[in-house]
């Protein structure tokens, strides 16, 4: 097996997260888990030891790759926390933002005419990988925007202190989620290329050939 993933691990997660409202209800949003799941099973053909960490989604897991289903944010940042030292992180869950307060232990009866769900942040799972103590050689982060792409990417490229970052448009046909097919535009520092459209799995092994080139420029440096 040869480059520079093989025998290393790369944690992935993917899909989306659900944050409970009460036992039956739940804040979620439309991630698929393809493009998760994609760069999973590529990086480990590529003989890297994967750790796919999926919210719920309906995708088989990749041949060789251990996986790790979990349901919220905070399951999510535990199971990546717990899943380093890592060579590699890939953030390409859609994780969600804010999550209930709290959580009702019974189902929630309607009673008035509008009803205010208080919200809290959640915490950034890809930000705390990239400050850990452990941190990966290289922390790539997604991030899915309707406008302006490069410059909310690179700014949370900057912010969010990644090696890369892969941006897709959301919200316009034949891309994002729910869709086989993507485009993606990557940033690094200094850095940039187009990537698609094509399917995910064609875009996975684009990407994991950006990682690729990233780590041996890491490891020479
Ligand atoms: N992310 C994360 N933890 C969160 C929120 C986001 O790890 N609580 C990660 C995602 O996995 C993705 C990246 O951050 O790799 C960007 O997600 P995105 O939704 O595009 O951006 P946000 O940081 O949530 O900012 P905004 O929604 O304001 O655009």
């Amino acid at each position: 097996m040869s480059g520079a993933l093989a025998g290393r691990r790369v944690v992935v997660s993917a899909g989306p997260t659900y944050e409970d409202i009460d036992p039956v209800r739940f804040i979620g949003n439309r991630s698929s888990g393809k493009m998760g799941f994609a760069l999973a099973a590529a990086a480990a053909a590529r003989g890297a030891e994967v750790v796919l960490i999926a919210g719920p989604v309906h995708l088989p897991a990749p041949d060789g790759v251990r996986r790790i289903d979990v349901r919220s944010a905070a399951q999510m940042r535990e199971a990546v926390l717990a899943a380093l030292p890592a060579e590699v992180y890939i953030g390409a869950a859609a994780v969600a933002d804010y999550a209930p307060r709290s959580v009702a232990p019974g189902k929630m009866k309607k009673t008035g005419a509008t009803l205010v769900l208080e919200l809290v942040r959640t915490p950034d799972i890809l930000a705390g990988v990239a400050i850990h103590p452990q941190r990966p050689k290289l922390v790539v982060g997604f991030a899915a925007e309707t406008d302006d792409v490069e410059r909310y990417a690179r700014g949370k490229l900057v912010d969010k202190k990644l090696d890369m970052i892969a941006a897709n448009r959301v919200g316009v046909p034949g891309s994002g989620f729910e869709c086989d097919d993507n485009a993606l535009s990557v940033y690094w520092p200094g850095g940039a290329r187009e990537l698609g459209p094509a399917p995910k799995t064609v875009l996975a092994e684009a990407l994991l050939d950006l990682v690729d080139t990233r780590l041996q420029v890491h490891r020479s440096a």
